[in-house]
Order: C-alpha cells, then structure tokens, then sequence
C-alpha cells in the first residue's frame, strides 16, 4: 500500500467516524502515523479510515481515507483532508472526493457567516479556517505573487469566469478575483473544482499558486485553473472587510 500525498503536521488521531471503524481505534501517533496507516488498516479490516488532525495548538479537522487493499489486484491508496484554523498556515492535501466525509457538525453548518481576524497574517503567507464545512483559504499576497496574476492574459485561462460570489459572472481577470482593489488578499474555497480534494497551497504547482495532488490540477496565485483537470477557477465566496482587520465570510443573517 503506497500513500501519495506527504502531510505536514505534528499529531493526528484515528477517528472511529467512519461506522466500520471501531471505538478502540482511536490512538495517536507522531510523523510517522502516514507510513503506518497501511498496516491499522490491514490489521482493523477496514478500507476506509477517517483521521482527525490536530495541528499545532490549532484544532484542525480533516479526513484522512485510506483505501487498503481488500481484494486481489492493485487499489490506489488515498488521502484526504480538509483544514481549518486560525493563526495557523496550514498545507492540506486531499486525495479522494469524499467530501461527505468531511461531516461537519450541525452547529457549523448553521452558520451562514464567520468572522476572521487577519491581524497576524503576514504578507506572503495564508491561514484557511472553516466555514459552512469547507476550508477557505485566506492569503495575503506579496506584490509578486499580485504582478504574476495580473500579467497572465484572459487567452491563458481555462476558465475565463472569474468565479467570485463579490463580482458574479466578470471575468478571471485578478481585478476580478482578489478581495481588494489592491488585490492583496485572496479569499477562495479551497475545494478542487475537480472532485473536490483540498489542493496543497502557499506557492505549490507550476503556477506558484495551488496544487491539487489527486489529479494533478495546477491553480495560479490568483487561484485560477490552468493545467490538469479542474475545470474551474477556485470559487471565490461572499466576503467582505468589516474594519482594517476583521473579514466576514458569507452573508451574515439579519
Ligand atoms: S480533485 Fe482531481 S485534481 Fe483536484
């Protein structure tokens, strides 16, 4: 069994989420729990774990599946997690459209908007927090990573719709995509327009974006499709500044 995807965090526990994964299998393990996933599977006959994540001091949950091989023949091993945090620059990879697996709670669900403080995120840098159970990934971006965005031309782009709630149905132009007119912050869903895994970020792919290990789509730092599979540009959701600091992510209820 080969797991693709390498995960950068500190701790992770089994979670029995899955119905199939009994109490008892809730344990925890350092770095070293990716390489041993093969083998609790194997040993728990089970082809589906779900792995709860902690990250830093940062509670960060995401599911982890992994398929073993069950029958005769070759199975590919997959991963898949989902991030959410504050404060926290978090890398996700995801390598299975599971995205009901992500189960997130009732009370998450409910919630139309979340407020975000961005006053520690540094320029270059990005945090992804959760809201209505989908990461979102908030980067501020250096002028660099601004100028490589707005230098790439619309016949460039697979997808030429820009894809922001904000602005619907303009172009994928940067001016179009990015939060403020100074185009330094970027919000976007980070959820593959593809089958849905979380791509690896903070300049990851060959567009010095995103990258989605499950298939190999490679988005720009705007956030934009422009190789692989993915059809679409990273969906931008309803987000607005509310004073210097503090974002409002979807549409707050009266
Ligand atoms: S889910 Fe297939 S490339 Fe992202």
């Amino acid at each position: 069994m080969a797991l693709e995807v390498s995960l950068k965090f500190k701790k992770c526990y089994l979670n029995a989420a899955n119905s199939r994964l009994p109490d008892c299998a809730r344990m925890s393990a350092g770095r070293g729990m990716i390489s041993k996933l093969g083998t609790i599977a194997r040993a728990l006959r089970v082809r589906e774990l779900s792995l709860l994540l902690i990250c830093d001091s940062n509670l960060i949950w995401r599911n982890l599946v992994a398929h073993t091989d069950e029958h005769e023949g070759t199975r590919r091993d997959f991963l898949y997690y989902a991030t959410a945090g504050t404060g926290a620059v978090v890398a996700g990879a995801a390598v299975w459209p599971l995205v009901n697996q992500m189960n997130p709670s009732a009370d998450v669900r409910a919630l139309a908007s979340i407020r975000v403080d961005l006053a520690d995120v540094e320029p270059g840098t990005q945090i992804t927090v959760l809201w209505q159970g989908k990461p979102v990934f908030i980067r501020r971006r250096t002028s660099n990573e601004i100028e490589a965005a707005r230098a790439v031309k619309m016949d460039e782009l697979i997808d030429a719709n820009g894809r922001n709630d904000n602005k619907p149905d303009l172009l994928a132009v940067d001016e179009n995509r990015a939060l403020d007119e100074s185009g330094e912050w970027l919000v976007m869903l980070g959820v593959c327009t593809h089958l849905g895994c979380v791509p690896l970020g903070d300049g990851a792919g060959e567009f010095g974006g995103w990258f989605c290990p499950c298939h190999g789509s490679h988005y720009d730092t705007a956030g934009r499709i422009r190789k692989g599979p993915a059809p679409e540009n990273l969906l931008v959701p309803y987000a607005r500044f509310d004073g210097a600091n503090e974002l409002v992510i979807g549409k707050e209820s009266a």
